[in-house]
């Protein structure tokens, strides 16, 4: 098959973790790789799928090939291997807009070129590039940004994948826009391969299953990328508490006491994640169920098995002529698509769409 023509729109940590899981499926493209939930979606490999350029404002990226981009300071996700054919990709400079507001101000530094950068720079480099899809990996909370590469793929007719939490196919304004031009819209905000939100919501669900009734949960997050960083500030970070609830109360949980999303930046934990997650629950007489969990992951290779499916899912729905938001199958790649499902019924609809 023709290979799937990426754009990363932000090369950090996820970006990074992505291009590593491409390059793995380039170098062998029928091994069942880790963590790979659907070998082809809609007959296109993993190995299918390259990278064709990227857009940065890091002055410690901007014009640098992706494979020397990728050593940059601000980038803490772990190197397992080498780029393939992607590491020739080039970095592009985009408007900062407010890409590094708050505190990642304070650590990277804009690139003259993505002071002079345009919005129409972005969408002719799309063309350019003969892009399939857009992989949008901003910072949250940068909503002009994104937004900014949302329209600049609607204009080069460049589906999207939007990996944020900010509001893009919860839009119903956008969601229209995409709908009419018969571009693709997917999001918002990644459900990593196994995380917080995917073990949380599988509790929760577990628990429903099963009558019981829930009183109250948590789930805290820490970690030490650029991604916690920047989610250390509380105006950055409303967007994902809000991403987070909306995937909860897809899980089926209504009326109850809970909190759920990043609370706090520990640098030395680089890009391992922690979630501390607890349910309190009513069983049969009124018996109580008390649930405390650990899990421990490295942050952006979670992402990357998520990005691995949306970007084959957006050519695959590019290809049957589909445009907008696809319901059914973005419950299972995103927390906070418009409409969410319980985990069952979003894996068993994105498998059906993958087949
Ligand atoms: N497991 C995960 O890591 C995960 C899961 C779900 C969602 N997300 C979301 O994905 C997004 C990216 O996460 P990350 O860990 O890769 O973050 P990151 O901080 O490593 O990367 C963000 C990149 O965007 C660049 N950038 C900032 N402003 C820009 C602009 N105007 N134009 C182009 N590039 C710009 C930064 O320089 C940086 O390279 C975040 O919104 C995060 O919340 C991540």
């Amino acid at each position: 098959m023709e290979p799937i023509r990426v754009a990363l729109a932000g090369a950090g940590n996820c970006a990074w973790s992505f291009s590593q899981f491409t390059a793995l499926a380039q170098a062998n493209p029928e091994a069942r790789l880790p963590g790979l939930m659907s070998h082809t979606v809609g007959g296109y490999r993993l190995a299918d799928v390259t990278v064709v350029a990227a857009f940065d404002v890091d002055a410690a990226k901007v014009g640098l090939p992706l494979a020397e981009a990728f050593a940059a300071p601000a980038i803490s996700a772990t190197a397992f291997t080498a780029l393939g054919t992607d590491r020739d990709a080039p970095v592009l400079p985009a408007p900062v807009l407010d890409g590094l507001e708050g505190p990642l101000g304070a650590v990277v530094r804009p690139a003259a070129a993505a002071r002079d950068a345009t919005p129409e720079h972005v969408a002719k480099a799309l063309v350019e590039y003969d892009v399939d899809v857009l992989v949008i990996a901003l910072p949250t909370g940068s909503s002009r940004a994104i937004r900014m590469f949302a329209n600049a793929a609607l204009a080069a007719g460049v589906a999207v994948v939007n990996c944020t939490p900010e509001e893009l196919a919860r839009d119903a304004g956008l969601r229209r826009r995409f709908a009419e031009a018969g571009v693709v819209l997917l999001g918002d905000d990644l459900r990593s391969h196994f995380g917080a939100t995917t073990l949380h919501t599988a509790l929760i669900e577990l628990l429903l299953s099963r009558g019981v009734v829930l009183s109250d949960t948590y789930q805290l997050n820490v970690g030490g990328n650029t991604d916690f960083l920047n989610l250390a500030d509380a105006r950055r970070s409303a967007s994902k508490f809000a991403s987070k609830a909306n995937a909860l109360r897809a899980a089926g949980m209504a009326d109850v006491d809970g909190v759920a999303g990043p609370t706090g930046y520990i640098g030395h934990l680089a890009d391992t994640k922690v979630c501390f997650a607890s349910i309190k629950a009513t069983s049969v007489l009124g018996s109580g169920i008390e649930i405390d969990v650990k899990l421990t992951v490295e942050d952006s290779p979670n992402a990357a098995g998520v990005i691995a499916n949306a970007v084959r899912v957006g050519k695959t729905a590019t290809d049957r002529g589909l445009s907008g938001v696809l319901d059914d199958v973005t419950a299972l790649l995103f927390k906070s698509p418009p409409h969410g499902l319980p985990e069952t019924e979003a894996r068993a609809a994105f498998l059906g769409f993958a087949s």
